[in-house]
């Protein structure tokens, strides 16, 4: 956020008000004077300060992405493997939640958020949103069995287990034992158990993208917030 929108959000000031305390050099930034109004500070982590008080704005809810390494579970209490927020470094950890969790061996774009609802919004097949998954087969799939797969996969498949067939979906192969999934619903271990039904077994699974927001510029471990047009897109 903008300083000056950061100060009169945090204070009484009006815009016009805060360029003026900070024209006066009465704000300092991580303890140096700051007279920019248009510098950019990180809410959560750079400490503002006016008069000798420490300034803050209410942040609302955290919207969260993180590159998932492997060996990482996604639950809320670690049972055999270390957790996927221990990576992330925001206060208030407990109260983050999961959308779509990913498996401990897969890797990718993981979404968290405080925001129940929103959450909601993201998982929910209602609302179409596309993940898409890269995938390494076991056993080569030649172009008669590549071929059945993605016509099956783009009508949906009764998986072992459940009542209502996958909704359609689509399945692109690079070669015989690379493809790229693009699911709109996230039912359990659904990419590991679609290849199961083509008796295939997924060696290695990356989740490159959820509706569009990607891992750009993140390394594995790393996270981010979303902008607040990431957040609004869902
Ligand atoms: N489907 C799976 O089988 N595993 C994942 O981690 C995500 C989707």
């Amino acid at each position: 956020m903008r300083l000056d929108k950061f100060i009169s959000k945090a204070t009484e000031l009006s815009r016009k008000e805060a360029k003026k305390v900070l024209h006066a050099s009465e704000i300092t930034v991580n303890d140096q004077v700051v007279k920019d109004g248009s510098l950019h500070v990180d809410e959560l982590n750079d400490e503002v300060m006016w008069a000798g008080e420490t300034l803050s704005v209410a942040t609302g809810n955290r919207y969260i992405l993180l590159y998932k390494p492997e060996g990482f579970e996604c639950t809320l209490k670690p049972k055999e493997y270390p957790i996927v927020t221990e990576l992330i470094a925001v206060p208030e950890l407990t109260s983050l939640r999961i959308a779509g969790r990913l498996d401990v061996d897969t890797t990718g774009a993981l979404i968290l958020s405080d925001d129940g609802s929103w959450l909601h919004r993201v998982t929910s097949p209602k609302h179409q949103h596309e993940k898409v998954y890269e995938l390494t087969l076991a056993d080569p799939m030649d172009e008669a069995a590549q071929a059945n797969a993605v016509e099956k996969i783009a009508q949906g498949i009764l998986l072992e287990g459940d009542h209502e067939k996958t909704k359609p979906a689509s399945l692109e192969f690079i070669d015989e034992t690379h493809a790229r999934l693009i699911l709109t619903e996230g039912k359990y271990h659904q990419v590991k158990r679609m290849m199961a039904y083509f008796g295939n077994k997924v060696i290695e699974l990356h989740r490159a993208s959820i509706g569009g927001i990607t891992l750009e510029g993140l390394d594995k471990g790393d996270s981010r917030f979303l902008t607040e047009d990431e957040v609004a897109q869902f």
